[in-house]
């Protein structure tokens, strides 16, 4: 086990490694301070290469229905107050990487806190790291030189499975997933990120099921999508335009149901023909800044878990 890179090194399937309980747990934080004041992406530029704007009201409306359509999948939900200052906040999975009880030797859950490529986020890390130190999560930062490291954003857990999808682009670095890989002593699949618009490894693929993703192969480099294609999982394309312009693969997949940004019908009609559960959730001001359903929440183990106190509404 460890670091994977070209398919021909694969040497397990994933059907035959360790299990992991679904989590039960998903962390959101408030919109209250989200806005668009600085293009960190693509994403956040209109044609005239202007910045977005966020509309305010809007952004809460949507927040509170994607709240909502989350706790309909039956996750507890734990709302994190917003931090001023901290305008993408909102998209707390960016902020660290829980590591569930069930795929380490003692069952005790961890979490690697991140370390933000842009400095203005930075200040998003430290409330987050409280937060989990508040629910029983051990919070055990990197200590190697990896200069940059975004937790949920690039590291996608394999449903179900002890394994981990490694994106490396320009948010996350070869040497956070290194150190990571060898201290937890976890497979981890590396698949490199070539389009600048899709930055985070959560843009261009979504793990829905034991054995199902969507997916955007142009954004990944040609060994990587070898990777995908040798593990085999059944592969459900997100239309090109749909994933670029409606950030279609940026779905939280919670069993058997997805839960996609609204607006991508052809992507839909294909999970459908899958057998998915589609529920649409209107992301329409957070997609401004470039993230949508899944980077608005952090999931954690139902381990790590203990009753919610003092955590804003
Ligand atoms: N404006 C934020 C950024 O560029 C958006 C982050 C969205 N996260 C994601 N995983 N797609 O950092």
């Amino acid at each position: 086990m460890g670091l994977y890179r070209r398919a021909r090194e694969i040497d397990f399937r994933i059907a035959a490694l360790p299990r992991l309980p679904a989590p039960q747990v998903a962390i959101l934080a408030d919109p209250g301070h989200f806005d668009v004041v600085d293009a960190l992406n693509p994403h956040m530029l209109d044609e005239r290469g202007e910045l977005k704007r966020a509309d305010r009201t809007k952004a809460r409306e949507e927040w509170d229905a994607l709240r909502a359509a989350i706790e309909d999948c039956d996750l507890r939900v734990i709302v994190l107050d917003a931090v001023a200052g901290q305008p993408d906040f909102v998209f707390c999975a960016n902020t660290a990487l829980p590591i569930p009880g069930a795929a380490l030797h003692d069952g005790r859950p961890r979490a690697v806190p991140s370390r933000m490529s842009h400095p203005s986020r930075r200040g998003e890390v430290e409330p987050m790291v409280r937060a989990l130190e508040r629910l029983g999560v051990l919070v055990e930062p990197l200590s190697g030189p990896a200069e940059r490291f975004e937790g949920t954003g690039d590291g996608l857990w394999h449903p179900g499975r002890r394994l981990l999808w490694a994106g490396v682009g320009p948010r996350t670095c070869d040497e956070a997933w290194e150190e990571i890989a060898a201290r937890y002593e976890l497979p981890l699949v590396r698949l490199g990120l070539v389009d600048p618009a899709f930055y985070h490894l959560d843009t261009c693929l979504a793990l829905l099921a034991e054995d199902a993703c969507l997916w955007h192969p142009p954004a990944l480099e040609p060994a990587a999508r070898e990777l995908v294609e040798a593990l085999g999982p059944r592969r459900i394309e997100a239309d090109p335009r749909e994933a670029r312009e409606g950030l279609a693969c940026n779905a939280l997949a919670v069993g058997g149901r997805v839960l996609l940004p609204a607006g991508c019908p052809v992507t839909r009609a294909r999970l459908e023909r899958e057998g998915f559960e589609v529920r649409e959730v209107d992301t329409a001001e957070f997609q401004k800044s470039g993230g949508s359903v899944f980077c608005m929440k952090l999931l954690l183990d139902v381990e790590a878990a203990s009753p919610a106190q003092g955590f804003g509404s």
